[in-house]
């Protein structure tokens, strides 16, 4: 979470640096900063809420700006302190020499802060940041090297950062570290960028250096130097980026949310092509490294993940003891890494992350790389830290996602699940081949029915209009598709605030049940042909006789179900095994104009972050 942006070059600093905090604000959206050096003075600004405030705040004050030459930047998702001005980054410390700004947690950082008071170091925050910043000023002071002196800091501080440094006295360079938490050096020409993620510097380079943890980066106009945490030099590797510009744009849309959700079918096509090319040939999934044999003989799969991507997760579970009668365990990386697992050398553990920089899964995963599993990656950043821990990596190229409600993300990584089982099952054999065959090619067909979606999404936009202002909902579904109803309510949830629940349909009646009566409306996935279409459709007629309102997600034509339910969404049809790449996706669009309708900020809804840093 936050982000960071730290700039020295012969471009408009601020201009700079507010560019790339805006294209960062997914990252976190309380409060935000900027240290500018200028005319031999750091100057600092912040502002509370969103950034459109620190514009105002920098408006305001723009006389007392002459030529900043170099400065860093901050948006801030609290973790320390309640989100107020004085808890905003840039950190200073007493004589306000230095700034600092600061991505991650300082666990020992109470205990740190006691020691700089008895030094006499006043704390205006409460923050643990601003440990940091007194600590770095306590070893300048003795050093007078700004480079020896974040050194020595951060080899006191226990815990996650991502920062970057900068001093008056030391006014040609900007300083990084990291541990734990993701930071990377832009280079260009006469200039250069620290930055949490490459969209915030994207617009200016597209070479990039990916620090590791323990490593510092003393960055001017000129040169970039890493050294490790002792001091030495290490050579890096400078990496292409893959992302284009342009990904960060609406396009026209009124959100990204909504721009995203209309890119499914292309993220889809492109991810299918040159795997799955033709029905009579195996899947080509070349990202396994495992080879045929071990594959032969795998009998059990973890996947760990959060959020989104934990419901993905469960869809790769039903599909891939369906497909390949592999068993596969699912499990939120927080409560995975705080148990004694049975991970061990001959499982393989599946990592699933559409940022790849999620706290607890990667945790999770260097868990399970201690205890010698196979980890394989599935996340859309392949530039990220959790890819860089894979032994296989699937990259499942959705393109950047910019709204915090994930959604092509999750399209993408409930299509590399299919394309997995199916590559898996192909392997093992025993699964029917016809079976598979009508798969895969209906699997093809998958964009061309969310286009059909797209086209109209009319009866969407009324159902939301009908029941925006409902304060509950309960979605109910099935077998393969509990992932989709689950994940729905979470969609709904997280963008308009609505307190709505995923249940698995047969569960209703042994507790939510309760809850139902007319203000509770219930939203019903049905797909006709699938084993528990029947079985939904009595448990939909029990929250009707309950007097709750009625939503339909379906596929069938049977006219008895414009009867029973006041809504009914129609999908394209399709097989139920399939269908959670499809249904999910009117799902999306229901959250999205529920939200619309309310005013939500829907692309950075409140208390949320894209990139979940922190444990
Ligand atoms: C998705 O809409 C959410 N914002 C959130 O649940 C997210 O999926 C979760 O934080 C996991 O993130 P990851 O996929 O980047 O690991």
């Amino acid at each position: 979470m936050c982000g960071i942006v730290g700039y020295i070059g012969y471009r408009n600093v601020t201009d700079v640096i507010f560019k790339g905090l805006t294209n960062l604000e997914y990252r976190g959206y309380d409060s935000a900063g900027l240290a500018l050096r200028d005319e031999n003075e750091i100057k600092i600004y912040k502002s509370l809420g969103k950034l459109v405030n620190l514009k105002n705040e920098l408006e305001k004050r723009k006389s007392e700006l002459k030529n900043p030459v170099s400065g860093i930047g901050h948006i801030r998702w609290a973790t320390h302190g309640s989100a107020s001005l004085v808890n905003a980054h840039p950190h200073t410390c007493n004589c306000g020499k230095l700034a600092v700004v600061h991505n991650g947690i300082i666990e020992n950082y109470k205990e740190l802060r006691e020691e700089l008071i008895k030094k006499g170091c006043i704390f205006k925050s409460q923050t643990d940041t601003e440990t940091i910043a007194h600590l770095i000023a306590h070893e300048y002071a003795n050093t007078k090297n700004l480079e020896n002196a974040v050194r020595n800091s951060v080899k006191k501080l226990q815990g996650a950062y991502a920062i970057c440094v900068m001093h008056k006295d030391s006014p040609d360079e900007i300083i990084g570290a990291r541990k734990h938490a993701p930071m990377l050096i832009g280079i260009g020409e006469n200039e250069n960028f620290i930055a949490s993620d490459t969209p915030a510097i994207i617009e200016y380079t597209k070479k990039t250096i990916y620090l590791d943890d323990n490593e510092i980066a003393i960055v001017t106009k000129n040169r970039v130097k890493i050294t490790d945490i002792n001091g030495n030099i290490i050579e890096k590797r400078i990496e292409i980026l893959p992302w284009e510009p342009v990904s960060l744009s609406k396009l026209g849309y009124k959100h990204f949310m909504l721009k995203e959700i209309h890119e499914q079918p292309d993220v889809i096509r492109n991810e299918l092509s040159g795997k799955l090319y033709d029905i009579d040939a195996n899947v080509i999934l070349n990202e396994v490294k495992l080879n045929a044999e071990t594959l032969k003989n795998l009998n059990k799969i973890e996947i760990i993940a959060c959020g989104t991507s934990l419901h993905a997760a469960l869809v790769g579970k039903y599909i891939i003891e369906d497909l390949a009668g592999i068993s596969v365990e699912v499990e939120a990386s927080s409560e995975y890494i705080y148990r004694k697992t049975t991970t061990n050398a001959s499982t393989l553990v599946i990592g699933v992350s559409q940022s790849g920089e999620t706290a607890d899964t990667i945790t999770a995963i260097k868990q399970a790389k201690e205890k010698g599993a196979h980890i394989l990656i599935i996340t859309n950043r392949p530039d990220s830290n959790m890819a860089r821990l894979a032994d296989s990596l699937i990259p499942v190229n959705a393109g950047i996602e910019v709204s915090v409600a994930a959604t092509k993300s999750y399209t993408a990584q409930l299509i590399s699940f299919y394309l997995l089982a199916i590559y898996l099952a192909e392997i093992k054999t025993h699964t029917n081949k016809e079976y598979i065959k009508n798969l895969k090619h209906e699997l093809i067909q998958v964009p061309a029915k969310i286009e059909e979606i797209l086209s109209d999404t009319t009866q969407i936009q009324a159902c939301a209009k009908q029941f925006s202002s409902y304060k509950n909902f309960i979605y109910i579904a099935r077998g393969v598709n509990l992932a989709t109803a689950l994940e729905g309510a979470l969609k709904l949830k997280e963008i308009s605030y609505i307190n709505a629940t995923g249940y698995a349909a047969g569960e209703l009646k042994h507790g939510p049940i309760a809850m139902l009566d007319e203000t509770m409306p219930v939203l019903s996935i049905l797909i006709p042909g699938g084993i528990t279409y029947e079985k939904i459709l009595s448990n939909s007629e029990e929250a009707k006789a309950r007097n709750a309102k009625l939503i339909a997600l379906t596929s069938s034509d049977d006219g008895n179900i414009a009867n029973l339910f006041d809504a009914v969404i129609k999908i394209p049809k399709i097989s139920e095994i399939l269908s959670p790449a499809v249904a999910c996706v009117p799902l999306q669009l229901l959250a999205y104009y529920i939200a619309e309708f309310l005013g939500k900020d829907v692309d950075q809804p409140r208390n949320l972050a894209k990139s979940v840093t922190v444990e």
